[in-house]
């Protein structure tokens, strides 16, 4: 866990919460988030912005690892303001204190990013998926366009260092498949620039 300096404690939260508050995010949490049911664990859970997707009536049980701390005040005040409580634990997605096979749905929007280690991290939410539970992801990634692709790696070290470590270019179908997962993946570019605006949708099994 960690409260980070000066930035990560005080501009961080906020810009996060802005850019992945936008409209065209939204309505890509909306693509998949309403389907988590049973058991839920969601990673990077960060200011809580999927919590008011959630069908309350399909969720028995939600928890959220979030490594920063600063994001778990904001967090819980979405959690009251939506309805759907969450037991928040301030750890990193790549060693959870989980027993294995426990959750029916996993959730990772917009961090597999920024996980240092999101095939160590996805290897965990494996563990943890009972047989035949489902990740329900979306997320942003590496472009098809070779020449968004080139703009997306000539930022990446200004945009790594302001972001709180989000690299804009991971390949996230190809980090689903080192970490063992069957994804049915959708993509597209949503609104916005195109250097993070490639995304990547959809649920995935462990095979
Ligand atoms: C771009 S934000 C996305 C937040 C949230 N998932 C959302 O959809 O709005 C990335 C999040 O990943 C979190 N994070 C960073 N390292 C992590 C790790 N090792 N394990 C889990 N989450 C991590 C950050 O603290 C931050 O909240």
């Amino acid at each position: 866990m960690s409260h980070g300096n000066w930035y990560e404690r005080n501009m961080l939260p906020w810009l996060i919460d802005f850019a992945c508050g936008m409209k065209s995010v939204s309505r890509q949490r909306m693509k998949v988030i309403p389907q988590a049911q049973g058991r839920v664990l969601e990673i990077g859970l960060g200011t809580g912005l999927n919590l008011p997707f959630y069908d309350a009536g399909r969720v028995q049980e939600l928890v959220g690892v979030e490594p920063s701390l600063t994001m778990h005040h904001l967090a819980m005040k979405r959690s009251r303001a939506a309805g759907i409580p969450v037991e928040l634990v301030g750890i990193g997605a790549e060693r959870l204190p989980l027993a294995d096979h426990v959750f029916d749905t996993v959730v990772s929007t917009y961090t597999l990013c920024t996980i240092p280690d999101p095939v160590l991290a996805l290897r965990e939410l494996r563990r943890v998926l009972r047989p035949g539970g489902r990740l329900l992801f979306s997320e942003h990634g590496r472009a098809p366009d070779e020449s968004v692709r080139k703009w997306q790696a000539r930022i990446q070290p200004v945009w790594g260092k302001f972001s709180g470590g989000c690299h804009l270019g991971r390949d996230i179908p190809a980090i689903l498949k080192e970490a063992g997962f069957d994804a049915q993946v959708e993509s597209m570019y949503i609104p916005g620039p195109r250097i993070a605006s490639y995304h990547y949708w959809g649920e995935a099994v462990a095979v």
